[in-house]
């Protein structure tokens, strides 16, 4: 396959990984903030009740450090996850998971193998739409028919509420690249922290997903309206909200009241998409959630 930039990952999104940013820090118990529990709780509550029995065969795609195919294998899951930055692959592997490098575009699965895959992260860094449809498409193909393919986007307005979080409007120079991220959805310019990346509307995430020929049977704002609530107290005070606290349980309950409000979808951080391939609709198995 000839390299251009839909067969290449972008080298400042390696180095951000690799040497920039720690991801295993956003969930590991002594270090995450409450705003990224509040994702992480999420994504177990809403995943769960979609998930086939275990030991189901699970490909986490874009699984970075291994976080959820961690509980999904503590959950009786057979996980197989695939990144391509080799810090993540040597971080899942320490965790006891099965990891390979792999890019989402063009994974090396046997066709309709996997009674769910999971692509949590891919998309946010996929800055054309072809090469989204590409991965989505790979997903699908990875997956048996009918199975489950959930799958996340970054909201269009997370980069601008998490700049107002920051404080960083106060600053007009800011202004131009905040604005052009909100208009197009792709940051590409470096100075304002995160890599390149792609910011989805709910209205182009599902055009997507249909795109590709997935039936999305939901499709939820992850974090809700509070997890600003909760970065704004962590960030002003430099303190960790301990997540048996009022304050998380409140944000948790904002999550949860927001969803079927279409319109909230705009001020979640994340957006996450419970689609099925052809052939099947996978049905929520009313597993209860830990959340
Ligand atoms: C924000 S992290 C999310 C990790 C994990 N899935 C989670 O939800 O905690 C995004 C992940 O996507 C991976 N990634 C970036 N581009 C990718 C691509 N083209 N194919 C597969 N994974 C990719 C990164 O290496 C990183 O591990």
């Amino acid at each position: 396959m000839p390299e251009d930039s839909t067969t290449t990952i972008r080298p400042e999104i390696i180095n951000y990984y690799a040497h920039g940013y720690e991801e295993a820090d956003r969930f590991a118990a002594d270090t995450a903030s409450a705003a990224s529990m509040l994702e992480f709780v999420r994504i177990q509550e809403l995943l769960r009740p979609w998930l086939p029995p275990p030991p189901a065969a699970i490909l986490d795609v874009g699984g970075g450090p291994g976080a959820h195919a961690r509980w999904l294998m503590d959950d009786g899951y057979t996980v197989h996850l695939v990144d391509p930055v080799p810090k993540h692959i040597d971080q899942a592997r320490a965790r006891g998971i099965e990891a390979s490098f792999g890019d989402a575009r063009h994974l090396d699965t046997p066709d309709h193998t996997y009674d769910a895959v999971l692509l949590l992260g891919p998309l946010y860094h996929l800055t054309e739409r072809a090469e989204r449809i590409r991965a989505l498409n790979e997903a699908a193909r990875a997956a048996r028919p009918g199975a489950l393919v959930a799958v996340a986007a970054m909201n269009r307005y997370s980069h601008f509420l998490d700049q107002a979080v920051k404080h960083t409007l106060a600053n007009s120079d800011v202004h131009g690249v905040i604005a052009s991220t909100m208009h197009g959805g792709v940051y590409d310019r470096p100075g304002l922290g995160f890599t390149t990346s792609y910011f989805h509307t709910a209205a182009d995430f599902r055009d997507e997903l249909t795109t590709a020929g997935l039936h999305t049977a939901a499709l939820h704002g992850t974090e809700g309206p509070g997890y600003w609530i909760l970065k704004t107290i962590e960030k002003r005070a430099n303190i960790r909200i301990a997540i048996d606290s009022a304050e998380f349980a409140s944000a948790l309950a904002a999550a949860r009241l927001a969803d079927g409000q279409q319109d909230l979808l705009a001020v979640t951080a994340h957006l996450l998409a419970i689609t099925h391939t052809a052939d099947g609709m996978p049905q929520p198995q009313g597993i209860k959630s830990d959340g």
